[in-house]
């Protein structure tokens, strides 16, 4: 089988307060971005790895290394839509089955080891598999001030990468677009997949592999890539 990384790339990080969009803001001297990519050029499961970004970013041709690397030009006004129209771009140079890797620019800790766990793991799964941290946390809803506590039991945290057949996703996606569901609502593409009654494959990440949102979340971000196993 041929594994392909993708990257969505185009938000504009509102909840960051930062100057520019999140995924250039450095962790360790290299752009957030930069960290995603190279995780997937260091391994040597992935065949090529694709950056999905705004028609009219002008940071990503400083970001992006010269060889391994193709940068779409095609981001949407949601996530859910910018890994849409990547997929769409790339019609005709995957194959049905070909398995795609979709993944968080704002995701900075991911490794090769990581990435190697999530696909051997996931293997032949019908489905798919994603990275996923059980819920170690007691859990409350508070709506409307109404306040109760959610059982952990089973509770897990999604991460990325999260790997399904080209077809399938471009499928579910569709299917989400279709049923008139808020694309902002599809936060991640394991939730379009399971709304067509599927069920993929939860394989243990690591708290490394954390989604940098916040503005102190740079520094933790940072900790972690200065503890990482050589
Ligand atoms: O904002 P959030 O952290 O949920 O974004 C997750 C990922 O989706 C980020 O890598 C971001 O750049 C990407 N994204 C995108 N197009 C959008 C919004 C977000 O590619 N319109």
């Amino acid at each position: 089988p041929r594994y392909f990384a993708l990257i969505p790339a185009a938000g504009v990080g509102a909840r960051m307060a930062a100057s520019g969009p999140k995924q250039y803001l450095k962790i360790g001297g290299k752009p957030m971005l930069r960290h995603a990519i190279d995780a997937f050029l260091f391994s040597e499961l992935i065949a090529h790895t694709y950056v999905v970004v705004s028609a009219d970013d002008p940071f990503i041709d400083s970001v992006v290394p010269s060889h391994g690397v193709t940068v779409l030009r095609c981001g949407g006004a949601t996530r859910m839509e910018s890994v849409q129209n990547g997929l769409a771009a790339l019609a005709g140079t995957l194959r049905e089955n070909d398995w795609v890797l979709v993944h968080d620019a704002a995701r900075p800790g991911l490794d090769e080891a990581l990435i190697e766990k999530l696909i051997t793991s996931t293997g032949e799964h019908p489905v798919g598999g994603l990275l996923a941290l059980p819920v170690v946390d007691t859990v409350k809803r508070s709506i409307a001030g109404e306040v109760g506590t959610v059982s952990r039991e089973g509770m897990w945290l999604a991460q990325t990468p999260q790997m399904f057949r080209y077809r399938l996703l471009r499928d579910a996606l569709a299917a989400a677009t279709d049923s008139a569901r808020d694309p902002r609502q599809v936060t991640d593409d394991a939730s379009a997949v399971e709304a067509l009654g599927l069920s993929p494959k939860l394989v243990e990440g690591h708290p490394r592999n954390m989604k940098v949102t916040m503005p102190g979340d740079v520094r933790l971000a940072e900790m972690y890539l200065a503890t990482a196993q050589p």
